[in-house]
């Protein structure tokens, strides 16, 4: 078989870099797009195929002759769990029954979430919860099966957490009254190397969690002091009390399915924003694949990339 790879996800943001360091690496690759594509700066060894995680066909076609599956693709918004479940779990499946139906069995990589880890949080994490759980069952024990669940991963094409850093570089910063909590970051750069190791490496299923090592993770304050460090500016911290957040959360909710848009702040949303240790163990992904994140947020903030 090819060392062909099929990619979901390609035109978002982690799947661009993904797709752009496979370009690179002159990896020949098979990748979905629900739009259009005029391809030229990826064109040659990018086979781009038209269609959705609903599109049966499309799917087949995508993994035909693939040595490897990587399934980028998944919704971060919406305003219920059917939203989340259409694409993050049946998507999902509709994928590996394709697979399945091929006489060779290609080794998949499933781009999860650490949010995961708390599947009672949110329809989001409920929905990569399943969707691990299907991949991991024994319906599909035949296929050499990997998880990786990324904490909050930022970086050039980033639309979640590049607001967060725009409100800093004005001087202010809003974040959840929740006492001594530990978030998580990754650079987009880190984890896309995690998956061009996982590429080429032979044994590596299971179900890993990576961050940027940073030990212990951020308090909000250490966030406030890198950007203030870095761009020399006095940032003001604006702590939400968490009922009040809710609040917002449920009128944003309320609005979304009125005006019909994806909801990224909802109840759930919430419970994840607040809980209070999101650290991660990189060591079983170190062990398994060599791999250690290079850029925390500090190196990232001064050289710019995010
Ligand atoms: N960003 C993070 O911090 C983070 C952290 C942990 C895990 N993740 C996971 O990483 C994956 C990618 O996230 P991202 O930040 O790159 O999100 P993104 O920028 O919103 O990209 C999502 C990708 O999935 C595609 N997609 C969505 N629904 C689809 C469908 N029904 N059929 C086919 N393709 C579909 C999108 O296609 P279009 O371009 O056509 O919309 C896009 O290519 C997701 O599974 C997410 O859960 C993200």
């Amino acid at each position: 078989m090819s060392k062909q790879v099929a990619l979901t996800g390609a035109t978002g943001f982690i799947g661009r870099n993904l797709l752009t360091s496979l370009v690179k690496s002159r990896v020949p690759t098979r990748a979905l797009t629900r739009r259009q594509q005029t391809g030229s700066e990826l064109s040659g060894l990018v086979h781009w195929i038209n269609g959705d995680l609903n599109n049966h066909s499309a799917l087949n076609e995508l993994v035909e002759g693939c040595a490897s599956v990587i399934h980028c693709a998944g919704v971060v918004r919406g305003n219920s769990l059917e939203d989340f479940l259409e694409v993050n779990l049946k998507g999902t499946e509709n994928l590996l029954n394709e697979i399945c139906k091929k006489a060779y069995k290609p080794k998949f990589l499933l781009i999860s979430s650490l949010a995961a880890r708390y599947p009672d949080y949110s329809w989001y994490a409920q929905s990569k919860s399943l969707a691990e759980t299907l991949l991991l069952s024994e319906k599909h024990s035949g296929l050499p099966r990997t998880v990786y669940r990324p904490t909050a991963v930022y970086g050039p094409g980033d639309k979640e957490m590049r607001p967060l850093f725009s409100a800093m570089r004005h001087g202010f910063l809003l974040a959840p009254k929740v006492a001594d909590s530990r978030i998580s970051l990754l650079h987009i750069d880190d984890l896309v190397n995690a998956v061009l190791k996982w590429l080429t490496a032979k044994n590596t299923g299971g179900i890993f969690e990576l961050d940027d090592g940073t030990e212990d993770g951020y308090q909000w304050k250490d966030i406030v002091a890198i950007g203030q460090d870095t761009w020399n500016n006095s940032i003001k911290q604006v702590r939400v009390p968490i009922p009040l957040l809710n609040t917002f959360a449920h009128i944003n909710l309320l609005l979304a399915r009125i005006f019909r848009y994806p909801a990224m702040l909802t109840p759930g949303k919430i419970n994840e924003i607040t809980h209070k240790d999101w650290v991660c163990d990189n060591a079983p992904l170190t062990t398994c694949l060599g791999w250690e994140p290079k850029i925390n947020l500090i190196d990232a903030i001064n050289g710019a990339s995010i």
